[in-house]
């Protein structure tokens, strides 16, 4: 088990520092020595209670947690567009889609362009401790960072507001995965030792404090790979628009009881986003509480219903599942992210956490992939120099 962020249990998250992650020195070896380089760096984020409900107007509990990316950007000698990283490097002339690992972070420099913030060819590479394809929101999380360092390189501010809006436009629209905003309000509003509760409705959110220093979340990997991009999250998507289409509802939590009366087909579906949204609500008054049973039961019952009406856990997970809470000191355990693979998110006594990733490693099969996470602060708080008050736009 790693200790995110390599810090000591209980203690405060501090600020996430550039320099702790090699974006740089990862660009010099790959493309050489050039320009100096700026540099953005992302938390990832965990889900306590509201999978698969941001994209219908539900509630989540979510929190951003230190495992990091950074990404390091300069200009580019010759006019190419080149990304390195993850043991790989794409040049090109333009920076279009191209279905490669270039395509979050050249979704970023056309997100900017369309705001009136040109950036001239860039070499980047992307370095840190968040995994990939876990369901950590590694995907948000490098859009992010990109476009902190290319702001950071533009000289440019943008408000908290809209560096959501254009993580989302350069993830959703441009990149065409079809995600809710859940990611990139937690990466960019979230603060240092709190959870944020968030309307996907309204836009509203508030936070309170973590409630117990005896008490954490510890990430497992499954090593089973997750895909936002992938069909079958597309497909939950476009179920869960149906269902509320069907009852008239414009959001999931104006649903209640109505899903029964949802055609058989639908009516899973639209009980997992019902319910999921009850659960959130519950999540934060566990939360404001300290009841950290009724926080842990309420994470069971969401993976039951991950499982059961949203069909997107996997055996795997389901058995990591179920070899956490046999632990002592476990109090509840769920998939984390958008599924199909992906990560467990066990929430744990500190003193059993060893124990418990024992069991999930046991499991998966994977030793050094699990985490004890933190209440990480987002880009608000962390990129005071280009996350403001102050619009691109003005
Ligand atoms: C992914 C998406 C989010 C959200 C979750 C599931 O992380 O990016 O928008 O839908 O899956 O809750």
């Amino acid at each position: 088990m790693t200790r995110a962020g390599g810090t000591s249990p209980g203690g405060e998250a501090g600020p996430i520092s550039d320099a702790a992650h090699p974006a740089a020195p990862n660009l010099d070896r790959t493309f050489g020595p050039g320009a100096r380089a700026s540099i953005g760096t992302a938390p990832g984020r965990v889900t306590l209670v509201g999978e698969h409900v941001d994209y219908v107007g539900g509630h989540v509990v979510c929190m951003a947690v230190d495992l990091v990316l950074t990404v390091a950007v300069r200009p580019s000698p010759d006019g190419w567009w080149r990304v390195g990283g993850l043991g790989q490097r794409v040049e090109r002339r333009e920076p279009a889609m191209a279905g490669d690992i270039g395509d979050r972070l050249f979704a970023v420099v056309q997100a900017l362009d369309r705001r009136g913030v040109s950036i001239p060819p860039l070499e980047m590479a992307v370095a840190g401790d968040l995994p990939a394809s876990a369901g950590l929101a590694s995907s948000a999380a490098v859009i992010l960072a990109a476009a902190v360092a290319m702001l950071r390189l533009a000289r440019r501010r943008i408000s908290a507001a809209e560096l959501v809006e254009l993580g989302l436009t350069a993830e959703r629209d441009i990149a065409g995965i079809p995600c809710g905003d859940l990611d990139q309000r937690a990466i960019v509003h979230a603060r240092a030792g709190e959870v944020l509760a968030l309307d996907c409705a309204d836009g509203a959110r508030r936070s309170a404090p973590w409630p117990w220093p005896e008490a954490a979340l510890l990430v497992a990997a499954s090593g089973e790979q997750h895909d936002v991009g992938g069909h079958e999250y597309r497909r939950r998507r476009e179920a869960a628009e149906a269902a509320c289409a069907a009852l008239g509802a414009s959001t999931c939590p104006e649903i209640g009881e109505r899903w029964r009366e949802l055609d058989p087909q639908l009516q899973p579906r639209g009980r997992h986003i019902a319910t999921e949204t009850l659960r959130a609500d519950a999540a934060v008054r566990a939360l404001e509480a300290g009841d950290v049973a009724g926080l842990g039961r309420l994470m069971d019952e969401s993976h039951e219903s991950l499982r059961r009406d949203c069909e997107v856990s996997t055996p795997r997970l389901d058995a990591m599942v179920e070899a956490a809470r046999q632990v002592p000191g476990c109090h509840g355990a769920r998939l984390v992210g958008a599924g199909f693979g992906g990560s467990v998110v066990t929430l744990v006594d500190r003193g059993a956490a060893e124990a418990c990733a024992a069991a999930l490693a046991a499991v998966s099969g994977l030793d050094a992939a699990s985490w004890l996470v933190r209440p990480a602060p987002g880009l608000e708080s962390t990129a005071p120099d280009v996350v403001g008050d102050e619009s691109v736009d003005t």
